[in-house]
């Protein structure tokens, strides 16, 4: 999705935005723009495509400047629709985030009234607003056209008239202030500030912050003064570098031991089996209370969210139901006070998901958060919740954040558990194989050139069927969107006994099935249904629990798994299906850490 840095300080502005955007390129974007002011002379670039095709930005000089990575959505792609967008005398410049939803209203207006738009955007109204407002005052022309705007924008605006600040304003998108010795930043996202410092604040909805290369200072839209603290960061700049990995998402994957590690520290105890999340801000009372669980959530969070509810119902017997973020808020909402819902985001930043929880929030009924970035709006807007402290996570494919929400689910699981139905002994056991699922993991990463082998034989197939049962579903879920999201190729995913009622019909000698299949509570009921696979001529890639050899005669290739407790499957079964679509989609020549028409953080609804 779109990303946003500014920077005013003595440095080079165009160099410093240059950087930052190419920190955000993993968000998704299509075009991208900078502007930058030198003795009030005014220079920028806009440009379809890549950062790295910028060419010289030598000529774009001064020491306070804001830039923008765009993913459309109003208006072709195209270089007048990339943003900085201006006003009629080019005099004050705009990079934004989010929708103006009354744009074409506000457009139509500003026309009547003389002004010139060069754009097919929603955002240039805002330049045409600021310049209509302004009376010697920036910040206030700011103020007064966001008064005028319907919908969400983060927004950065600088200008020839003051050519000492920068206005930011946040309503419903990301926006972050970086703060520096005798400089400060903009940005839509952590990332972009990471080499640059640690400190921040987090402006919240509808606030405006005046940035000068020596302090800031914020306000409300209705210009009430408002005091933010400045915070501190904690994720370390080398987390974010590709190191040696060909691509992020590989390095990701890779890290996923330590991510689990990460997550476990200091939140189970294997010697008492039990489990503790500080950060639910619930007393052992208030848990036993809850009736229901809710899980709302999209894309691969939304899997994460399904395997939380089969482990919270199989440890705690508390009803557990999965909704999607985008369509959740548009249905009745038919559960109650009894009822916690656990928004589960990578990002924090997902807009369908924060849409849902402030609409569950305006219903009384109590939203935990399960995230990974300290400071995102879902972080900072819940009652309460777990980080899962995976790092940040660049590649557009989600890989250790979802196993880091699977880890958190499952101490979750634990603790509500041993507050309810689990023995000493059941905790115990869940809690001991907890700490022991990192080595495992590293098993399977060990095996990645078996995988890469295995990718090599089903690189030509167009189709494939992912099946999994009970915990493994999910995975299968998450498998086949994996390898539609990198390699462009077809895979849809059943629950493995479902494939009998209609997917069936697809199988043939070109339609590859991948089982989920480790030795569980259902390995004999998926081995007949891979059986209906064979009967058809299917050719099958299963992955089992080692030992398991005798199916080595049954099927065309194995990867196996150690064996774990069938809740905690699906920390490993997952491993293989991403190493899966990674090798495919490295052997397609895809661009795998930024797939077409993706975003990293879906900030549009
Ligand atoms: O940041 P979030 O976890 O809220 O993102 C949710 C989805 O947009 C995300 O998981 C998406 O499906 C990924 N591209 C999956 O790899």
């Amino acid at each position: 999705m779109c990303g946003i840095v500014g920077y005013i300080g003595g440095k080079k502005a165009s160099s410093i935005l240059v950087d930052g955007l190419k920190r955000l390129e993993y968000r998704g974007y299509d075009s991208w723009g900078i502007a930058a002011m030198g003795n009030k002379k005014l220079s920028y670039a806009k440009k379809v495509g890549r950062i790295s095709q910028s060419g010289d930005l030598a000529k774009i000089g001064g020491n306070i400047g804001i830039g923008h990575t765009r993913w459309a959505t109003h208006g072709g792609v195209s270089n007048k629709n990339a943003h900085p967008h201006f006003d009629c005398s080019k005099k004050f410049v705009v990079v934004h985030n989010g929708i103006i939803e009354n744009f074409a209203g506000l457009k139509k207006q500003l026309i009547s009234e003389g002004h010139k738009f060069e754009s097919d955007t929603d955002t240039e109204v805002l330049a045409h607003l600021v310049e209509k407002y302004y009376d010697g005052d920036l910040k206030e022309a700011v103020r007064r056209a966001l008064l005028e705007v319907d919908g969400t924008y983060g927004i950065a605006v600088m200008s020839t008239m003051e050519p000492d600040k920068i206005v930011a304003a946040k309503h419903g998108s990301p926006l972050i202030i970086g703060i520096g010795d005798d400089e400060n930043f903009v940005a839509s996202d952590a990332t972009a500030l990471m080499p640059y410092t640690k400190k921040v604040i987090y402006p919240e909805d509808n606030e405006l912050v005046e940035i000068t290369k020596d302090g800031f200072c914020t306000v409300t839209i209705d210009d009430k003064k408002v005091d933010r603290k400045v915070q501190e960061i904690d994720w370390e700049q080398g987390l974010a570098e590709k190191n040696d990995y060909p691509h992020f998402m590989l390095k990701e994957i890779f890290e996923q031991p330590q991510v689990v590690r990460n997550a476990l520290a200091g939140r189970v105890i294997p010697t008492e089996g039990l489990a503790h999340l500080g950060g639910l801000n619930m007393s052992p009372e208030e848990l036993l209370k809850v009736k229901r669980i809710v899980f709302v959530a999209c894309g691969t969070a939304y899997y994460a969210g399904m395997v939380g509810k089969y482990m919270i119902e199989e440890c705690a017997s508390i009803p557990c139901e999965v909704e999607f973020a985008s369509e959740l808020r548009y249905k009745r909402i038919l559960f109650d006070k009894d009822s916690l819902v656990l928004v589960v985001s990578q990002s924090g930043e997902t807009a369908d998901t924060i849409a849902a929880m402030k609409e569950i929030q305006r219903k009384g009924i109590k939203v935990l958060g399960i995230s990974n970035v300290v400071g995102s709006t879902i972080a900072r807007e819940t009652d309460g919740g777990v980080f899962i402290h995976a790092g940040p996570e660049i590649g557009v494919a989600s890989t250790k954040a979802f196993v880091g929400q699977i880890t958190a689910l499952a101490i979750l699981a634990l603790e509500f558990g041993r507050l309810k139905n689990l023995s000493f002994m059941e905790g115990k056991r869940i809690a001991e194989e907890l700490k022991k699922i990192p080595e495992k993991i590293q098993k399977i990463l060990d095996q990645s050139d078996k995988i890469e082998e295995i990718a090599g034989k089903y690189l030509n197939h167009d189709n494939f069927l992912y099946l999994g049962r009970r915990f493994n579903f999910p995975i299968a879920l998450e498998g086949a969107l994996k390898l539609k999201e990198i390699s462009y190729v077809h895979a849809e995913a059943y629950s493995a006994g479902e494939m009998k009622h209609g997917p069936i019909a697809l199988i043939d000698e070109n339609f590859p099935s991948i089982f989920i299949v480790p030795k569980d509570s259902v390995y004999d009921k998926t081995i007949s249904n891979m059986e209906e696979i064979r009967a058809r001529k299917g050719k099958i890639l299963m992955v089992t629990t080692e030992g398991n050899l005798d199916v080595e005669k049954y099927v065309d290739d194995v990867v196996y798994i150690p064996e774990t407790l069938e809740m905690l499957e699906p920390l490993l079964t997952v491993i293989p299906m991403q190493l899966l679509a990674y090798y495919i989609a490295a052997m397609k020549g895809r661009d795998i850490d930024k797939p077409r028409n993706l975003a990293k953080s879906v900030t549009v609804e």
